[in-house]
């Protein structure tokens, strides 16, 4: 089937589905198909561990138009159809920022951006196959039939955006472009030797817990990532990742409905047993959930960089990387003149310093992100809230636990009061997942696979996907 339902055609039945009129260009159509098979090896070697051949109900891009990009059916995973989809082009868009606002945005790569823009694109590019890699374990210990097709549609998903990334290193990047993108499947997260470009993304993802806060805050960088690139003078990168975004909604959707499930779960435990203390009964107490809340808001704040950057600056004046939002903006759209304060750490106090706006761009994105972070938290603090729990979830001071910039190096507690390393190490414990909250995560990771039935520390979904029931049978088993 073609469709030229949208100005952009959709070719689903080519090799490579693709809206990208791939087959007019022979020489990228073939680089472009001898680099699938690598693909499909890397992902029978490092995706999913488990069910890798059951036939999943997934949704597949087949058109980017409102109604035909989501289209539902049962695949077996190595059969899905990964593509490459852009966003359809806004006629006559010009660049939002920087030294060239004003102008054409840019179809082709201008030679003094190019090795910024494929940096970019690499870095994000390389967290896609990244959380497959991180995630692979997990099908093993699915707490419902619903929540493994979940995971692995999120997985299928950032294959996908895998493709989209090296899509655009093979067909504006040449020969450089091509082996960043073979480089894609030979980095590995956790490999000693040849590890993933970002910290974050060399952790194991190791039980579904820690999937839910890594979809709810570390799929959330993406989404900040990939807005500030939707608003790049480079029309195909500004194009793509408009539709990346579309899709990761969906990755967060899973981490607050996941979170907030074990919430309820966790508040039917305790009324039930009028108590606290759930672990007995297989609930998760709402103290621990607090503990992977600060440790996956904190390790995901570092993936904004230091508080100040050049390189940030560069991308914004160069227009290859715009703000959040960057038109809704009522300044100059330049920001060389206009200043902010960033958080400065020194002299084991925390203070701030004045800079240009140009030069806080990661701090800007971070604090953006904070407040839709807050969004969730606010919504589990309501179901708190009604059962009189007296708790409330906290996102943790920005300082705290964190890796890069200002606070690195130095200790700080939830609350925001800088520490000595003697009491950092005293009171870590209550602050982030203990090995005995671990331990107890992981005892209750048992797979259940019988359509409809929940594993006993989540409540069951409120509804299920695409107008199915909660107990149809998401993955054939
Ligand atoms: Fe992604
Ligand atoms: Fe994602």
């Amino acid at each position: 089937m073609t469709s030229a339902r949208t100005s952009v055609t959709v070719d689903i039945d080519a090799k490579i589905p693709n809206n990208v009129d791939l087959k007019s260009d022979r020489r990228l159509q073939r680089a472009l198909e001898s680099w699938q098979p690598k693909f499909i090896r890397w992902w029978e070697e490092l995706g999913p561990a488990a069910f890798k051949e059951n036939p999943v109900f997934l949704r597949t891009a087949i058109d980017v138009g409102q109604k035909g990009w989501a289209n539902f059916d049962h695949v077996s995973m190595p059969d899905y159809r990964w593509g490459v989809f852009l966003a359809e082009p806004e006629p006559d868009r010009k660049i939002a920022f920087g030294e060239h606002k004003g102008q054409d945005v840019w179809q082709e790569v201008p030679g003094e951006y190019r090795s910024d823009l494929r940096r970019l694109i690499v870095v994000q590019g390389d967290t896609e196959p990244a959380s497959v890699e991180q995630q692979r374990q997990l099908s093993l210990t699915a707490p419902s039939l619903y929540d493994m097709r979940n995971l692995f549609q999120v997985n299928v998903e950032e294959g996908r955006h895998l493709w989209a990334m090296v899509y655009l290193l093979h067909r504006y990047f040449g020969k450089d472009g091509r082996d960043e993108a073979d480089a894609m499947l030979e980095r590995h997260s956790g490999d000693e030797d040849n590890p993933r470009i970002l910290g974050a993304f060399n952790e194991e993802t190791p039980d579904w817990l820690s999937f839910f806060f890594f979809t709810y805050f570390t799929d959330r960088d993406g989404k900040f990532q990939l807005a500030s690139m939707r608003e790049s003078a480079f029309d195909p990168l500004s194009r793509t990742c408009d539709f990346m975004l579309k899709e990761e909604a969906h990755h967060m959707f899973v981490g607050a409905s996941g979170i907030g499930r074990v919430v309820s779960r966790t508040l039917e435990l305790m009324a039930k047993h009028d108590t606290r203390d759930v672990h007995p009964y297989g609930g998760i107490n709402l103290d621990v959930l607090q503990k992977y809340l600060n440790f996956h808001y904190s390790v995901s704040l570092d993936l904004f960089g230091a508080e100040t950057s050049t390189n940030a600056a560069n991308y914004y004046s160069g227009g290859l990387k715009g703000r959040f939002h960057e038109e809704r903006r009522d300044d100059d759209h330049l920001l060389k003149t206009l200043y902010r304060n960033v958080p400065d750490m020194s002299d084991a106090s925390i203070g701030s310093r004045e800079v240009t706006q140009l030069a806080a761009l990661n701090e800007t994105l971070r604090e953006d992100y904070t407040v839709d972070c807050q969004k969730g938290v606010d919504r589990w603090n309501r179901s708190l809230s009604e059962m009189d729990t007296g708790v409330e979830f906290r996102l943790p001071h920005i300082g705290f636990n964190r890796d890069v910039g200002t606070f690195r190096d130095h200790h700080v507690s939830p609350d925001g009061t800088v520490l000595t390393a003697a009491e950092w190490e005293e009171s870590k414990d209550l602050w982030l997942p203990s090995d005995d909250d671990k331990a107890h995560v992981k005892s209750l990771m048992v797979g259940v696979t019988e359509p409809g039935k929940m594993a006993g520390w989540i409540a069951p979904p409120t509804s299920g996907i695409n107008l199915k029931p909660v107990e149809f049978e998401y993955v054939r088993v």
